[in-house]
């Protein structure tokens, strides 16, 4: 792209959340990407976030940052109830979105959200930072190279100890749990190795007195015949990891949303069926999770699908309904169909 034709993405946050304290030091000083404002319910919530954020503007409500036609696109970290609701009036607004995972509360949002996205000719999508890691990236190339064979098996978890207080994990009404917050990260890797829709889960779950899932783990079909199993908790040590087991050899990775020299991304690969076989341990690039996505929806925005590592509509959808199956199957016991 020439000097001339190139315009960084000015994206407006909506809402004074935690998380984009990191979505804002994670993009600082990037050519692609200006966090040019934030919005609160609350007018003075709103100027000293940015003024302790070092953001350019801020709005006393969410419809006077929409209604400003310099912002072309929307960082959606609301509570998970609220997703579908400013997404959609962000791209009725014709803002693209990068919205915060799980995408909505449930796969009925889900659809309506991207309906909204082809009304209004705006991209629409689900931030997982880790998708943009050269580590996910690699390991995307060397599944697509068949090099562990065909994938049969799958385990993938995500986990950390996460206190009882108000945070909004715990809420059932702003649509809490561990299964949307962390169990969204297994679902969403499996799903991008899988390729393709689940068709049935089963799950099991603890539950705390308001009907929380706290931990939760769960098996999921495909239609390849490729079995996995995701778990996730409030309540354990910290880890996200994951082991991916094919008919000529096997990878242990992590899925971490930042690595650096602390957390060094790498992936462990065993090339051939038996126990003793080679392993290779393959080293990549460090990454700031929240600038490389936060680059590459520039890319998105500019360029279309091509450039885009991270969840396509198509997984967002499958990942809901999966997410949606899950949650049912840990609350009756069944075995729940995908519809197709
Ligand atoms: N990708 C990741 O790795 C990652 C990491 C962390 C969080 N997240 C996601 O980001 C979202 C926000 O998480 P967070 O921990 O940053 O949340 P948080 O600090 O509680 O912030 C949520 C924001 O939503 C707004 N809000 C609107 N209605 C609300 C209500 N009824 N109750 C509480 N807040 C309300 C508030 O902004 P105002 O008061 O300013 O209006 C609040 O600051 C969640 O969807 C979470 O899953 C993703």
């Amino acid at each position: 792209m020439s000097n001339e034709t190139f315009k960084p993405l000015r994206i407006g946050i909506l809402g004074a959340a935690n998380i984009a304290r990191l979505f804002i030091t994670s993009l600082n000083g990037s050519a692609k990407v200006d966090v040019c404002a934030v919005a609160s319910r609350d007018a003075n919530k709103a100027a000293a976030f940015a003024k302790e954020n070092g953001i350019a503007q801020s709005f006393g409500s969410y419809e006077a940052m929409l209604a400003d036609a310099t912002i072309e696109a929307i960082y959606n970290p609301q509570p998970n109830n609220l997703h579908a609701e400013w997404t959609i009036k962000a791209a009725n607004a014709g803002k693209h979105v990068l919205c915060e995972k799980p995408f909505a509360a449930n796969s009925a949002e889900t659809k309506l959200m991207f309906d909204a996205a082809a009304a209004n000719n705006v991209y629409v999508v689900e931030a997982y930072p880790y998708r943009a890691q050269p580590q996910t990236i690699k390991l995307a190339e060397l599944l697509r190279e068949g090099a562990i064979g065909k994938v049969q098996l799958i385990q993938a978890s995500f986990g950390f100890p996460l206190p009882v207080s108000g945070n909004i994990r715990w809420d059932p009404l702003l649509a809490g749990g561990a299964l949307m917050d962390a169990g969204s990260y297994p679902v969403s890797l499996v799903r991008m190795i899988a390729g393709e829709r689940p068709t049935r889960v089963h799950a099991m779950a603890r539950f705390t007195d308001r009907s929380v899932d706290s931990t939760l783990i769960g098996s999921i079909d495909f239609p390849s015949g490729l079995l996995a199993q995701i778990s996730c908790s409030f309540g354990t040590a910290r880890h996200r990891h994951a082991v991916i087991v094919g008919d000529a050899g096997s990878i242990e990775t992590t899925f971490y949303n930042d690595t650096s020299d602390a957390l060094p991304p790498h992936i462990v690969i065993k090339r051939g069926i038996a126990l003793d076989a080679p392993r290779e341990i393959i080293k990549l690039e460090p990454a700031q999770g929240f600038r490389v996505q936060g680059e590459a929806f520039y890319d998105l925005v500019r360029n279309g699908w091509a450039s885009w590592p991270g969840a396509t509509p198509a997984e967002t959808v499958d990942i809901m309904l999966t997410i949606d199956a899950l949650a049912a199957s840990a609350r009756d016991g069944n075995v729940v169909a995908i519809a197709r």
